[in-house]
């Protein structure tokens, strides 16, 4: 098994890979292709592919934001799960960021795979989206401590500050905060 940075001509399969997996009952894509080309082109190394032999059975795609790293995309075909190929991927990934000069590198992940992260170092937090109209008055004394908060046009975006992944912790958020918008989100510092 061989990792290395995905070349060029070959990303249009690792998308179409990727989608197979995270996008299975192909709804509208959240990061269209353009999105994923535009980023390949300008900084090459946060796209890295598991190859066996010739073929593709992993992969890991990085996004350059303001103060951090995207780690947007994560998978690896079925059959070759829970053999350390993820480690081995996210390890590499992290080898490429710290070179890039950026405090962090954040995600979110899907439900099945938070253990894998908490295993990798990765620090959970809580991200609220609130509605402008829906955000409670007193959002500030609600006990939760709030690291980071920033208005969208369309919402108030909280970042909030938790010590371990619970889903009862979640499930208090959407309540106190007055939306179901409320995901787990990872970061490790780099
Ligand atoms: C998450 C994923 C990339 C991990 O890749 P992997 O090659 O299986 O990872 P590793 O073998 O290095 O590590 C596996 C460990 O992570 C955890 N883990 C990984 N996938 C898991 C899953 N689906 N459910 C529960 N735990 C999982 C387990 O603790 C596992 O340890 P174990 O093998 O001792 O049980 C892979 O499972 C995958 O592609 N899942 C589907 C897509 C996905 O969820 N991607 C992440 C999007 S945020």
């Amino acid at each position: 098994m061989d990792i290395k940075q995905i070349p060029s001509k070959d990303l249009k399969k690792a998308d179409i890979f990727q989608q197979v997996i995270l996008n299975p009952e192909k709804r509208k894509r959240y990061r269209p292709w353009s999105t994923v080309y535009k980023n390949s082109k300008r900084e090459p190394s946060l796209f890295i592919g598991a190859y066996d032999k010739d073929k593709l059975i992993g992969i890991v795609f990085g996004f350059i934001k303001k103060s951090q790293i995207l780690l947007g995309e994560m998978a690896v075909s079925e059959k070759y799960r829970s053999k350390g190929i993820g480690s081995k991927l996210i390890t590499y990934f992290e080898k490429q960021s710290r070179k890039l000069n950026k405090k962090y590198i954040e995600l979110g992940a899907l439900g099945s795979a938070e253990k894998f992260y908490l295993k990798q170092g990765y620090q959970p937090l809580l991200f609220a989206q609130i509605p402008h109209n829906k955000v409670p008055k007193h959002y500030k004394k609600i006990g939760f401590e709030i690291i980071k908060e920033t208005n969208y046009k369309d919402a108030k975006k909280l970042t909030i500050k938790v010590n371990k992944l619970d889903d009862r912790l979640k499930i208090k958020a959407k309540k106190d905060f007055n939306t179901d918008n409320v995901i787990y989100l990872f970061r490790k510092r780099l």
